[in-house]
């Protein structure tokens, strides 16, 4: 087993509680995730890339009741707990699967990912995911992605950090928890700059490109196929 799989299996029971512990915005980032799917359809195909315990399909299917939803996912812990959390939803289907190896076949409306790309090791590997998210989405077809982004700077990283701890801190996070955190964080978190993921977007061809939130580490941003 994949050390990322088995970190996630380990995290699936507790991680709805730690996420709104350690990322104090959570709630908020979603939010705006789910708010910048666009209503062209009341009925629209999604896939969630790495849907988790399935907080972003769940609220999703909140304002998109007829939405069809494809939740993929490499830990089968994750996905046990989401189809739980699920059970009362229709038309969403489960793949236990590694994005970065899972051939996507079926065309989107909406490509959506939350908390889930930056354990993607390289650049050159996310340029290559945001190449197959390009091509597994419908001529108008939106890509929205909410992560944890890289500082551009020496000074912008200290600057991020030390927000996050003051955050966490303010949640009753103590100090012991948070450097057990950073060294999770350090193992199995391989955030890029903003920056480049707008430059790797634009080479695959994505066009309407913005940055929708940005909360120093965090950010929601996303992208349309238009041809
Ligand atoms: C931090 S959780 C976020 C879960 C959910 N999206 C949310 O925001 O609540 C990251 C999820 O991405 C999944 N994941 C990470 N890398 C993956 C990969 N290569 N293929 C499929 N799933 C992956 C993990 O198993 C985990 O469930």
């Amino acid at each position: 087993m994949s050390d990322l799989k088995k970190h996630f299996n380990e995290e699936a029971q507790e991680f709805d509680q730690r996420v709104q512990r350690n990322l104090p915005k959570y709630d908020q980032m979603v939010e705006v995730l789910i708010n910048a799917i666009p209503d062209a359809k009341e009925n629209p195909k999604i896939l969630d890339l790495g849907c988790g315990t399935g907080n972003i399909t769940e609220k999703t299917k909140e304002r998109f009741p007829e939405a069809r939803i494809t939740c993929l996912d490499i830990s089968e812990n994750m996905i046990e707990i989401a189809k739980d959390k699920l059970e009362d939803y229709e038309d969403i289907e489960y793949v236990i699967g590694d994005f970065t190896q899972t051939e996507l076949t079926t065309k989107y409306d909406a490509i959506i990912s939350s908390l889930a790309l930056h354990h993607i090791p390289t650049d050159e590997e996310k340029e290559k995911m945001y190449k197959s998210i390009y091509d597994a989405l419908e001529i108008g077809g939106v890509f929205l992605n909410a992560d944890v982004i890289k500082a551009n700077s020496k000074y912008n990283e200290k600057l991020y950090e030390k927000i996050a701890q003051r955050d966490v801190m303010e949640n009753g996070v103590t100090a012991e928890e948070i450097s057990e955190m950073n060294r999770k964080r350090e193992e199995n978190d391989i955030p890029t700059t903003i920056y480049m993921h707008m430059k790797m977007l634009e080479n695959v061809g994505f066009q309407e490109i913005d940055i929708i939130w940005k909360y120093y580490a965090n950010a929601v941003y996303g992208a349309t196929r238009k041809d």
